[in-house]
């Protein structure tokens, strides 16, 4: 790929990496992902914001091989997905310096091994003149680490915003050309990744509100030049209220769990409570993350296996926990053969979910009449809470 124009004199550069399925060994990415980075060439001085993923960094050479100069290196985010590279751009441009938030500092230190004099830390609100183009660099912590900024170029009105907004798609179009298909990506990457910080994410939103921001250059996916209603979407999937769904996540070894589950599911459905199931031995963790985002309630389905709950089980529960949804209730149902401790176990797994744990439903074998009634009862009062608290 070449650089690509996106206003005077700023250009595009990164690379598409249609082939990657698998981010951080955990995350599904289906539409494959790109790694953005930006050229600002001012009248004085040349920025270059952000690189790419390492395998990827001689993608990033090339395209830099008709540049002169890069005066700095403003790196967002230590992650190595864009920083990467930026040890090979200092050899070729060894005047430049980097340009960082002073935590990053030290985690590109440790991260890259780059020498302490390269780096310049920014203050919040700092600016920087490259002459004719002015860069401000705006804090924005826990999007999704701790040491995360993004940059604010004032003439022409661009946020930079790395990994916020980002979306794992592999497109060869610079900008939005189907806003269904990216809020769809980018949902699922706010599910995944910026999920767990929604308190500091509502405070670096409102943080923005100061700007006029035209368009939205994330350092994945595409670019927004209508930004309006992803900072929105942003804002209704951080502080909206949840919705009238119950997400069930759930695994059946010789489809005792999978009788509770579909009965439960069904008399749901008969109280008006949207459902989603998660069979957890084929599906996409990224769509049980997506649906999460929504949630009121989540149902665990968890057979007993070795006196515990199944271990696919335990990862729902275990991501979940970790994910921080804004869920407000959380059952378990499921069977078991003679004994064991699966609800105590799921229950102590949980503890960054605020959530009401409603009577969970277990049955010693399959399905009885009993446990139906149970499942019954259950039904009915996720939807007397929901119907309690206004969802829709
Ligand atoms: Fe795209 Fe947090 O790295």
């Amino acid at each position: 790929m070449h650089k690509r124009k996106v206003k005077e004199r700023v250009y595009w550069l990164g690379a598409i990496d249609w082939d990657r399925r698998l981010f951080d060994s955990l995350i599904p990415l289906p539409d494959g992902t790109t790694y953005n980075a930006y050229l600002v060439q001012g009248s004085e001085k040349t920025a270059l914001l952000d690189t790419v993923d390492p395998p990827e960094t001689e993608v990033l050479m090339g395209e830099l091989a008709g540049v002169d100069k890069i005066d700095f290196v403003v790196s967002h985010h230590a992650e190595q997905d864009h920083s990467g590279a930026i040890p090979r751009v200092l050899e070729r441009f060894p005047e430049a310096r980097v340009l960082v938030t002073p935590k990053a500092k030290g985690m590109l230190m440790d991260l890259l091994r780059i020498p302490e004099d390269t780096f310049v830390t920014v203050e919040d609100g700092e600016t920087l003149s490259l002459g004719d183009k002015t860069l401000k660099f705006i804090h924005t912590p826990w999007v999704h680490w701790p040491e995360t900024m993004v940059t604010y170029l004032e003439e022409d009105r661009i946020l930079f915003s790395c990994d916020f907004f980002g979306s794992h798609i592999a497109t060869s179009d610079l900008f939005v050309t189907d806003p269904g298909r990216v809020y769809e990506a980018a949902k699922r990457y706010f599910a995944e990744i910026m999920m767990p910080f929604r308190g500091v994410i509502e405070k670096n939103l409102e943080k923005l509100k100061g700007y006029d921001i035209q368009m939205i250059a994330p350092s994945h996916g595409q670019i927004y030049d209508r930004p309006d209603w992803i900072m929105e979407a942003y804002r209704d999937w951080v502080v909206g209220a949840p919705r009238n769904l119950v997400v069930l996540p759930f695994v059946s070894m010789h489809g005792s769990t999978r009788q509770l589950v579909d009965g439960l599911a069904s008399r749901l459905a008969g109280h008006g409570v949207s459902v989603e199931l998660f069979n957890l031995t084929v599906t996409d963790i990224g769509k049980l993350a997506m649906a999460l985002v929504d949630a009121a309630t989540v149902v665990v389905g968890a057979p007993t296996v070795l006196a515990g709950p199944h271990p696919l089980a335990a990862y729902a529960t275990l991501l979940a926990n970790a994910l921080r949804p804004k869920a407000k209730y959380l059952s378990i149902v499921g069977s078991y053969g003679w004994g064991g401790k699966t609800v105590e176990t799921l229950a102590g797994m949980i503890p960054n979910l605020k959530v009401e744990v409603l009577e969970p439903v277990l049955c010693r074998g399959g399905s009885s009449g009993t446990a139906l009634e149970a499942v019954d009862r259950l039904a009915g009062t996720i939807a007397d809470k929901h119907r309690e608290n206004g969802f829709t």
